[in-house]
């Protein structure tokens, strides 16, 4: 078996040498983390399920005309992307409110937002990514004013798509962050979505029962983030229901 070079190794994934200039391999691992990684677990399948779901939802985006670091999943695990020049901003969009837009500002979790709100934060472990202004990130030239109009349009074609794609499964999109990052293409820089869209980085509860089936499971302990995660896919028509995805899926080799 060859040995890759890793490039990154981040909480949830880990980035490897691609195959060709200008390609990476993600991997995605079980290690489910929050706040800041004070809270850390290993859940066995979680991260075959967010490859799948990932999967799912960048190759509709591409498909739409939204454009992705995603090219094709290579197994259970890993998928094979395009290597971009990360941003380092988390882009939040908000429909409803919840999480820190209810503890910061008081407004009562479940709360429908008078219109889908943009938030910026730096992704900085050491600082626990803190929320930043536009003029925080023009100051400190993380991004230009043409970037930042770039990835706001992304994210409400990421919003409006995402929105309808889970109404469609009675799943009630509440909130989601992305990353964006720089691509060279043709002698143009282009602003395009990366790393991943999952149930780590959404927040969805279902339409009716209001029951939470994303990561808030894990992060307020409230138990069967796995089965939720499941759900998740089996309702997007993914997985069927006796789809084990625990356990499976290659060894990481490792590099040394
Ligand atoms: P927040 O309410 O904790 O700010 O989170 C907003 C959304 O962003 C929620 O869907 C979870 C997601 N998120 C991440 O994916 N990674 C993070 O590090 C944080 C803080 C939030």
């Amino acid at each position: 078996m060859s040995r890759r070079r890793k490039i990154y190794e981040g909480k949830a994934k880990t980035l490897y040498e691609g195959p060709e200039a200008g390609t990476l391999i993600q991997f995605f691992k079980d290690d489910a983390t929050a706040y800041n990684a004070e809270k850390h677990e290993i859940m066995d399948g979680k991260g075959v399920l967010n490859n799948r779901i990932s999967e799912y939802i960048f190759s509709h985006l591409n498909r739409v005309g939204v454009p992705t670091h995603f090219i094709k999943r290579l197994n259970m695990r890993e998928q094979l992307i395009k290597e971009v020049e990360i941003i380092p901003l988390e882009v939040v969009v908000r429909n409803v409110a919840a999480g820190s837009l209810s503890s910061r500002l008081g407004v009562e979790e479940g709360t429908i937002l008078p219109r889908s709100i943009i938030e910026f934060y730096y992704k900085d472990d050491a600082l626990n990514d803190p929320i930043v202004s536009e003029e925080h990130i023009t100051a400190f030239g993380w991004a230009s004013p043409q970037e930042i109009d770039d990835m706001m349009a992304l994210a409400i074609r990421v919003n409006d798509f995402l929105s309808g794609m889970f109404a469609a499964v009675g799943i009630q999109l509440i909130d989601f962050k992305i990353e964006c990052g720089r691509l060279l293409e043709n002698d143009t820089v282009r602003i395009i979505l990366a790393d991943e869209i999952s149930p780590d980085s959404c927040r969805l509860w279902d339409l009716e029962t209001k029951k939470k089936m994303d990561k808030d499971r894990f992060r307020q302990d409230l138990g069967g983030m796995l089965d939720a995660y499941q759900e998740v896919a089996t309702r997007l028509g993914i997985m069927n229901k006796n789809e084990q995805p625990a356990k499976s899926g290659p060894v990481l080799v490792k590099s040394d």
